[in-house]
């Protein structure tokens, strides 16, 4: 696991290969075409060279800017490892990773510093990337807004709930102004029904800002819910066996409780349970 002040971001760049083929990127423009993350013939192997374990083999997945991109499957399969791939934290054994806007991520576990405030959360995140001091607590103020905590940096840590934390992490997360954000079972720790507010307000922000999203779950209701692609992935070594696009409309306009309800929406998550109970089967 990464220290926690790497939790933040990460400037990924070009992420060094395996098997030579080394990408050259840096802030990239985006055009038509444009593609954000590439993964090329990726294996990733983990454990001594006498026992090696491995965790993914032979991935190819290419991600465009604004895609919000589900990685579903059975646990041990290689979604964690995937994205910790993207983000730069594990290189792979062969294949080529190539990251071309700046990544963000989000855990499981919130992982904020019990010592500091909410704000402090966030200043220490903004400093990090080289936001003036002068600058801090406005942006702060702003990033509070944008995950539905106004007010709020001025609280230590351990008052917030769970999701409140958890919605620090994203706002910290942000806080580099990430093109592509990495989640990572990011609600799966929450209750029902912050898990469902928490859903509604990534999904509207992903829309709204035009954030490329890579997001791992186990869940079928939440990655139909998020996803406009769904990669459907099985273990033994982990490797993608599906591809699903969810055709539902997005944006700040759509009635997403509405949404859930509706036929289209239980025919979907019913293709991707299919998929995934062949995937493990
Ligand atoms: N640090 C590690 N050392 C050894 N094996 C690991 C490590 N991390 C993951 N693995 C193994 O790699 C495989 C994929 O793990 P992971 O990416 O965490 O799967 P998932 O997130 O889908 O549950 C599993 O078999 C797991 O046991
Ligand atoms: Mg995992």
């Amino acid at each position: 696991m990464p220290p926690a002040d790497a939790a933040g971001a990460v400037d990924s760049g070009a992420v060094g290969t395996g098997a030579g083929d080394v990408g050259a990127v840096g802030a990239g423009t985006v055009g038509a075409g444009a593609v954000d993350v590439e993964l090329v013939g990726v294996s990733v192997r983990y454990g001594s060279a006498k026992a090696p374990v491995t965790a993914v083999e032979d991935v190819s997945v290419t991600v465009a800017p604004g895609e919000f991109v589900v990685l579903v499957g059975p646990s041990g399969c290689g979604k964690t490892t995937l994205l910790r791939l993207v983000a730069g934290f594990e290189r792979p054994a062969a294949g080529t990773v190539r990251v071309h806007r700046k990544a963000g991520v989000v855990f499981q576990q919130p992982r904020l510093f019990p010592w500091r405030t909410v704000a402090g959360n966030l200043g220490f995140a903004l400093a990090r990337h080289g936001v003036p001091r002068a600058a801090r607590a406005a942006r702060t103020e702003e990033l509070l807004a944008l995950v539905g905590l106004p007010g709020m940096g001025g609280r230590r840590t351990w008052e917030l709930s769970g999701g409140q934390q958890q919605r620090v992490a994203i706002a910290r997360a942000l806080a580099a102004e990430p093109q592509v954000l990495l989640m990572d079972e990011p609600f799966a720790a929450l209750d029902a029904l912050t898990r469902e507010r928490l859903q509604e307000e990534v999904r509207t922000l992903a829309a709204v800002t035009g954030t490329t999203v890579v997001f791992v779950t186990h869940s079928a209701e939440e990655a139909v819910l998020l996803g406009s692609r769904v990669l459907v992935m099985a273990a033994g070594p982990g490797r993608v066996v599906e591809e699903l696009a969810v055709p539902l409309p997005r944006g700040p306009g759509v009635d997403v409780a509405a949404l859930r309800g509706s036929a289209r929406f239980a025919s979907l998550r019913a293709d991707l349970a299919r998929a995934t109970r062949e995937a493990a089967a």
